[in-house]
């Protein structure tokens, strides 16, 4: 991450530390965010208190630490409130599944969660745990929930596991969350004043009512992207094909079925954007005959379906180019990742590309993560497993250097 580290002089962080063996890097964040001139709270759940001593917390924050006892009802009345009242931010790492289900059910029976509760400042969470655990269903779950009230997420990462397990569920390291925190705390309005148009999704053939040509395409990569160039300060308009994943805030929102209703909205609006991100996955072909009525079943007779080619949006929209206009596209690849992806951006006359090979554990379709290579003329540039907000973040910086 290339950010400049800003200075917290005045801002009030409290740290949630749960328990997992991650526990001991927080330590580190509570010094890091004090150099950066940050005061720092720590509430320490029971379970926290085993991995890490409050002792500890108490010396490198310099405060004291409140961790859940309940021997001091008329204490801990006071203080869930009166912490809540004064963070600017409120970061919790580790934070482990269990935390995370509590707050996605609004639980509050310790003096951690229920701080939590009380809080109206942004939320971090800086996820640890099994790679099964952060992979149940339950987990995606809440961390949808979470995700789709603001909750923010730095990490997990993937790598070799407490446990011996290797996959995703790594605690961040403490320099990148508490650069996440300095986001929050200081946000960046670095596309104040930019346009930015992001498509999203997968599109649908249909062969009748019932039947269409699809992909897998979630949507998440493009949203991450929304909303990211949101949080940066962009005025944001969201074209989206089908999607599974929670749509964010943006300024408009187009919605669309077939690539041809994307090339409609793409081309109608593309003028009035300064950038456009082009991650939708739209269908390369249509059928070329379509009915009306579902077709039936001919017995013993293979169907033999005709598809006839659609419209290039991206390469349309680098026809339509003008100038001040920054280009990206995403290219999905199975072979050769870098030289289809250079050989897409020409022909498609895109400034960017983000060329992810869709056949990794861990990248493209579907899950929260990616790993890609930004491809520009000048260079190029790896970002390995992380989450797609995070990657989204990785692109816009790009953009801006491209702008430049
Ligand atoms: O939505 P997720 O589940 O998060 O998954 C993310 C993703 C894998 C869909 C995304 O990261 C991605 O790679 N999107 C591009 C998928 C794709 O269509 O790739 P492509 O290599 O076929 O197309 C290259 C570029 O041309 C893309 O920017 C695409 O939007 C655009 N295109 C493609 C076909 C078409 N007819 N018109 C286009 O403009």
């Amino acid at each position: 991450m290339s950010d400049p580290i800003p200075s917290l002089n005045g801002k009030n962080v409290v740290l949630g530390v749960t328990g997992g063996i991650a526990a001991y890097k927080s330590a580190e964040i509570v010094s890091r965010l004090r150099k950066l001139g940050a005061k720092v709270h720590v509430i320490m759940t029971r379970n926290g208190t085993e991995f890490i001593t409050p002792l500890t917390m108490e010396t490198l924050s310099s405060n004291p630490v409140v961790v859940d006892t309940f021997d001091r009802p008329e204490r801990w009345e006071v203080e869930h409130v009166a912490l809540a009242k004064a963070a600017d931010l409120m970061l919790v790492a580790p934070a482990t599944a269990n935390i995370m289900a509590k707050m996605a059910v609004g639980l509050a029976d310790d003096m951690l969660s229920t701080t939590i509760l009380a809080c109206q400042c942004p939320v971090l969470l800086a996820p640890a745990m099994n790679t099964r655990m952060w992979q149940h269903v339950a987990t995606r779950q809440n961390v949808e929930t979470l995700r789709s009230r603001g909750v923010c997420f730095v990490g997990p990462e993937g790598g070799h596991l407490a446990c011996g397990d290797e996959g995703v569920g790594r605690m961040s390291e403490p320099v990148d969350i508490v650069r996440a925190a300095c986001g929050l705390l200081c946000p960046r309005n670095d596309f104040q004043g930019l346009k930015v148009m992001v498509t999203a999704g997968g599109t649908r053939e249909y062969l009748d009512p019932v039947r269409f040509l699809t992909n897998e395409s979630s949507g998440k990569m493009g949203f991450a992207i929304a909303e990211a160039a949101r949080a940066r300060g962009a005025y944001v308009t969201l074209v989206r094909g089908y999607t599974t994943a929670p749509v964010p805030d943006v300024d408009q929102d187009i919605r669309v079925s077939s690539t041809q209703d994307l090339y409609d909205a793409v081309t109608g609006a593309c003028g009035d954007m300064d950038v456009i991100i082009q991650a939708a996955a739209p269908a390369d072909y249509r059928f070329r005959q379509t009915y009306a009525q579902k077709l039936k079943k001919e017995q013993g007779q293979d169907l033999v379906l005709e598809m006839q080619e659609n419209p290039d949006i991206a390469r349309k929209v680098g026809e339509l180019r003008r100038p001040g206009q920054t280009l990206v596209g995403f290219a999905a690849e199975t072979t050769d990742l870098t030289g289809h992806a250079r050989e897409k951006m020409a022909r498609k006359h895109l400034d960017l590309m983000v060329a992810n090979d869709v056949t990794r554990p861990g990248a493209g379709f579907n899950g929260d993560t990616n790993i890609a290579t930004l491809i520009w003329k000048d260079g190029e540039e790896e970002l390995p497993l992380q989450l797609k907000r995070e990657m989204a973040d990785r692109i816009l910086d790009r953009v801006l250097e491209i702008r430049k």
